[in-house]
């Protein structure tokens, strides 16, 4: 139903435009070219690369990427398509990934740092984890694993823990056994944790005592209680929760320990010191760790991810996107908790024998110079980290990086679409114009990297992910099934046409979900075992210009349908943050008598900037002028600071349930719950004096906002 009716706005020709068809609104951006420097060093330089993986030579260029490992049996198969979409790749391979991350270094570099942590508070010293020590401590955590908690190849064990080095070392203890890890982010709840250890069946659960997060210790074994009470109710017992200390001889939690339950992860240690365990030869199919994938509405997917495939994969992806050689100080600022951390702070980074940084704490603290502080004492020269993390950064400290002797040669943004000003200061500022960027797009389930530039070889486009990565053949289509071809302006459904070593196996126990999720829509026949007739749906909205980069719009629901025209809530966010006075902006759907929806954003300002300059006014205006007069929100309110999860994602669902007068629902995954009230109080005031308190809203309008922006 046509629900418009401002006059200004009726384009007949919008209701030929399928649903997938979004006119996207966004001017090109300039090209930015390598520096010189970095080409000069980079491990990708040569343009033959792109040819060696074009698509007359998939999948055996992928044996490039697996001849990075080392193996104990060499594949004899490199694709195998008898079972679509559960694709297999090196079959008959057999390879232990922590033997390729920590033994193989062993003779060629014992003495390098594998890993240097630092911790959150800056009166305690930075620990360096040298390729040697990792090995010891590898060996007897595998050697308690095996012991102490009867753990074989195969099992699952669920890991709960912040970022300190007992993550990675238990990790890699796992794959030395072949046992599959899956570790939850440390900020969520306990409820969050115990869900997957009932989803994942695991017996075991490792946690901490407490860690610093924002100059708190903060009481961490108390989750661990939560999590196997909530996952009993769901019909798992957890036999074992190993408890490390955060402190050695301290206890930072308030909770006892339960008897025969809990377990000291130092107590345990002692009869398991300096002992050696072989590392499993597994088979390259054999699954190393469920990742559960993020939102917090909906039942979580295991993203379950397989040994060679997967560890190729990343290997690959780190030596030829993130440049990684051995020699350098490698820093990503992300969560072990997510992919990332999984992909590109551990097992990347370490199957090719780097030095790899970890961070305890909150970037911003005790200040906005911490990062750049610990980049110049460690000399990083490679960065990574997420838009939110650089808009942050540049609110509160938009000079601080000039401050440090720091020099990165490369840089990354990865998670969600980056505004083209805050793409610039990142350039300009952080990477003083030294840097290459690459802006990877990627998900969960994809093990590594989908789109980047190669960052060498090909220039840099603020906003735009690039093309497709080596061996990776993303296409556009519409909700038909029909190509949306490069240079339309015309956004749709991004999916990539063929499988990669990286891709996920499958849904832990849900394969039909696996597969309705991510290759029904486009599967164009059910029978085929040939790799061509089944695109994997990635669930993004996107558009590929006419030089063929890709710009990445998010989930394909973070949508606002106003008046029948499909707004991308990032077009709206990036056209706000033009307004120079804006640090930070979110866009949601109100219901809207008139046009369906009308669109609501939620500003927050650059410290020192005066609320009553007539802001409100700015942002819309440069909707206007970018978007159209129909994205023309309905308010604009400036707001303290967004409702955000402890990884840094802004919960549009929250305000949007405020401007409806909805339920914001669940915020105890925020990092700061306390501002919602205030937002509400505010924006609730406000509204009735307008007279904008809406109808009562039906089942399926509260169901839309509720979700918004929690795709799945
Ligand atoms: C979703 C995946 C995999 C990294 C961490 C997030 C969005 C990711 C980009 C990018 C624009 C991006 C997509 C994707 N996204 N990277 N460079 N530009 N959007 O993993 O939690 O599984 O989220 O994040 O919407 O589907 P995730």
């Amino acid at each position: 139903m046509a629900a418009d009716g401002a006059p200004q706005v009726t384009e007949p020709e919008e209701t030929e435009v399928s649903e997938a068809q979004i006119a996207v609104h966004w001017r090109e951006e300039e090209l930015y070219r390598p520096p010189p420097k970095f080409i000069g060093q980079a491990n990708a330089s040569d343009p033959a690369i792109r040819a060696r993986f074009t698509e007359e030579h998939f999948p055996d260029c992928f044996k490039e990427y697996a001849d990075l490992l080392t193996w104990d049996q060499y594949w004899h198969t490199t694709l195998d398509t008898s079972n679509p979409p559960f694709w297999r790749w090196f079959v008959g391979g057999r390879l232990n990934a922590c033997y390729n991350c920590v033994d193989r270094h062993l003779e060629t570099r014992p003495n390098q740092a594998a890993l240097i942590w630092v911790p959150e508070p800056e009166s305690e010293a930075t620990h360096a984890i040298t390729y040697r020590e990792l090995y010891r401590r590898v060996n007897e955590f595998a050697a308690l694993l095996e012991g102490f908690c009867g753990l074989k190849a195969g099992d699952r064990i669920t890991f709960h823990m912040p970022m300190v080095p007992e993550l990675p070392i238990a990790m890699l203890a796992c794959a030395r056994l072949g046992i599959i890890h899956s570790q939850v982010f440390g900020g969520f709840s306990g409820a969050a944790c115990g869900g997957r250890i009932a989803d994942s069946g695991s017996t075991v659960l490792v946690t901490i005592d407490g860690y610093y997060r924002n100059g708190e210790l903060i009481d961490h074994k108390v989750k661990a209680d939560e999590a196997v009470k909530r996952a009993h109710e769901e019909g798992m017992d957890v036999d074992k929760v190993l408890v490390f200390r955060r402190h050695a001889g301290q206890y930072a939690s308030t909770t006892p320990m339960v008897d025969g339950r809990d377990y000291f992860v130092d107590d345990v240690m002692p009869e398991y010191a300096g002992k050696v365990v072989p590392p499993v030869s597994m088979p390259a199919e054999a699954p190393l760790f469920i990742m559960y994938s993020s939102g917090t509405t909906g039942r979580p997917k295991g993203c379950q991810h397989s040994t060679g495939g997967y560890l190729s994969y990343v290997a690959g992806t780190s030596k030829f996107y993130q440049d990684i050689h051995p020699e350098d100080t490698y820093w990503c600022a992300a969560d072990i908790g997510w992919i990332t951390g999984h992909s590109y702070i551990v097992y990347g980074p370490l199957a090719l024998g780097t030095t790899s940084v970890m961070y305890e704490g909150v970037p911003t603290y005790p200040d906005p110079g911490r990062p750049w502080r610990i980049a110049e004492r460690l000399g990083v020269n490679i960065f990574h980290t997420a838009p939110t993390t650089i808009r942050m950064l540049r609110k509160v400290g938009p000079d601080e990086p000039l401050k440090y002797d720091y020099h990165f040669k490369h840089m990354t943004t990865v998670g969600e679409p980056i505004e083209p000003g805050v793409w610039r200061w990142y350039y300009d500022v952080v990477g003083k114009g030294e840097a290459a960027i690459v802006d990877t797009w990627w998900q969960t389930e994809n093990g590594g990297f989908l789109g980047s530039t190669l960052p060498a070889l090909e220039p840099m486009k603020p906003g735009s992910c690039g093309p497709g990565v080596l061996g990776i053949y993303p296409v556009i289509y519409d909700e038909n099934g029909e190509e949306v071809p490069a240079g339309s302006g015309k956004a749709g459904n991004i999916c990539i046409r063929n499988p990669w070593p990286g891709i996920f196996q499958t849904i832990w126990g849900d394969p039909e979900r696996f597969v309705s999720t991510y290759y029904e829509k486009y599967c164009r026949n059910k029978d085929s075992t040939d790799w061509h007739d089944w695109p994997y749906f990635a669930n993004d909205g996107a558009m590929q210009a006419a030089d063929g980069y890709f710009r990445i719009l998010g989930r394909v629901d973070d949508v606002i349908n106003v008046a029948g025209h499909r707004l991308g809530t990032k077009e709206l966010e990036s056209a706000s943050v033009l307004v120079e006075e804006v640090a930070e902006a979110a866009a949601v759907p109100v219901v809207d008598e008139l046009r369906g929806r009308a669109v609501e954003m939620y500003i927050s300002l650059k410290p020192g900037v005066d609320p009553k300059s007539g802001i409100e006014d700015k942002v819309a205006a440069a909707i206007e002028s970018e978007i159209g007069k129909v994205a023309r929100p309905k308010n604009v309110w400036i707001v303290p600071d967004m409702p955000k999860t402890r990884s840094g994602k802004i919960m549009r669902r929250v305000i949007a349930g405020i401007s409806n007068f909805t339920d914001v629902g669940d915020i105890t995954t925020l990092a700061n719950p306390e501002v919602v009230d205030e937002i509400r109080v505010h924006v609730e005031k406000e509204k009735v004096a307008r007279g904008e308190a809406p109808r009562e809203l039906t089942e399926a309008e509260i169901e839309e906002i509720k979700k918004f922006g929690q795709a799945e």
